[in-house]
């Protein structure tokens, strides 16, 4: 046994005896499809199968190719590209969009691009990996605050010695599925002249108005001082990410962000997918107020409070505890999530339930007895 191997064999034993052990499943059975009900995956409106998105990604693979073929630099820029651009911003209200390959590239290239030297970088303690690695990219320094702790940032961005300052958070928590009080927060960094960066992956499609997030909830897109980062991979159904900001965030993106200009443009079968998914949120806007209600139902099952948006946490004793209960609940069909540390940034191991709108009716009555019974 080489050193590294003998590490590896360690490290995996130590995962093991700890509970913490990933495996990856391979199935043939697509989400919401077949007997199990899902609760677990972050499909929110069902949009992935909708034949109008699956034509959306036909047409476009059709027109463009399977790949974009290069940096959007380079020749990667397409049609399909500028238009899913124009649409992502119209829906949420900002003035301009940059699409990139994933969510993770979008803050990755967002906080790299945004922050140097000059910049102190405050972000919330319960903030996805993918800003935490943009914060590491980063060359600002970091100060980590208590989760939702308005007084904590401003304290911070009052006492800083950098000129200027981001504050990173989350609209709604992709854990803890709360909300961050995104209008506080603003308010607090148009006082002092910082940059709020927040994460709509789990609003957009679900919170805020018909699901344009919670920045246009709040009257906050398009404000010089406040930039958002999604992903096309929740409740668009597809794959990829983007940033809403102004012109002038745009224009330094397309110029500065590492993520952005060294990786190949988004498929186009995912642009033409999360266009046709934003065409049908437009339509059919009942899907948002179902989500909502699937996930009130689910609250009450699981005896937490409302969720601001789809998910649901409940918190459990460890994480073999919380692996019993996912097992429990598949013998029963349904389908649940749970993150354990290190997911969870406080360390504490948690059922993680996602509310869908196409389940149905009797659907939704048998997860809520199957969520019911778990936790008695
Ligand atoms: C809050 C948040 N931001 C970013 C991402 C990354 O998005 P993507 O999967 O498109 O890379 C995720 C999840 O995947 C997320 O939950």
């Amino acid at each position: 046994m080489t050193r590294f191997t003998r590490w590896l064999a360690d490290r995996a034993a130590a995962r093991e005896e700890a509970g913490l052990t990933r495996r990856l499943f391979a199935s043939d059975a697509v989400p919401g499809d077949g007997p199990m009900i899902d609760l677990a995956g972050n499909d929110y409106l069902g949009l992935s199968r909708h034949p109008r998105v699956i034509a959306g990604a036909i047409a476009a693979a059709e027109r463009y190719g399977a790949g974009a073929g290069a940096s959007r630099l380079v020749t990667g820029t397409l049609t399909v590209h500028e238009d899913l651009e124009r649409d992502l911003a119209a829906f949420t209200g900002f003035p301009a969009a940059l699409v990139l390959s994933t969510g993770y590239h979008a803050n990755l290239a967002a906080v790299s691009a945004l922050t140097d030297n000059d910049t102190l970088i405050v972000s919330d303690a319960h903030v996805h990996a993918s800003m935490i690695d943009a914060c590491r990219l980063s060359r600002g320094a970091v100060q980590v605050v208590p989760h939702n702790d308005v007084g904590a940032v401003e304290r911070f961005l009052a006492g800083r010695t950098q000129p200027r300052a981001i504050v990173l958070v989350e609209t709604v928590y992709s854990v803890l599925g709360d909300a961050a009080p995104v209008a506080e927060l603003a308010d607090v960094c148009a006082r002092h002249d910082a940059l709020l960066v927040a994460d709509e992956a789990h609003a957009l499609g679900v919170c805020g108005i018909d699901g344009r997030g919670l920045l246009h909830e709040a009257g906050l897109s398009g404000e010089d001082h406040v930039v958002a980062t999604l992903t096309l991979s929740k409740s668009l159904g597809s794959q990829g990410g983007a940033v809403l900001a102004t012109p002038a965030v745009r224009d330094h993106l397309v110029n500065t962000a590492r993520p952005f200009i060294y990786d190949t443009g988004l498929a186009p079968a995912a642009a033409g997918a999360a266009r046709a998914a934003l065409g049908v949120i437009g339509d059919e806007p009942e899907r948002v107020a179902r989500v909502r209600e699937v996930a009130r139902a689910l609250a009450k099952a699981g005896g937490v409070p409302e969720a601001d948006g789809a998910v649901l946490a409940i918190a459990m004793p460890g994480p073999l505890e919380a692996v019993a209960a996912v097992a429990a609940a598949a013998e029963r069909g349904v389908r649940i999530g749970c993150f354990r540390p290190p997911s969870t940034p406080d360390g504490i191991s948690r059922l993680r339930l996602t509310a869908h709108a196409q389940l149905t009716d009797s659907e939704v009555d048998h997860a809520v007895a199957v969520v019911g019974g778990l936790l008695r």
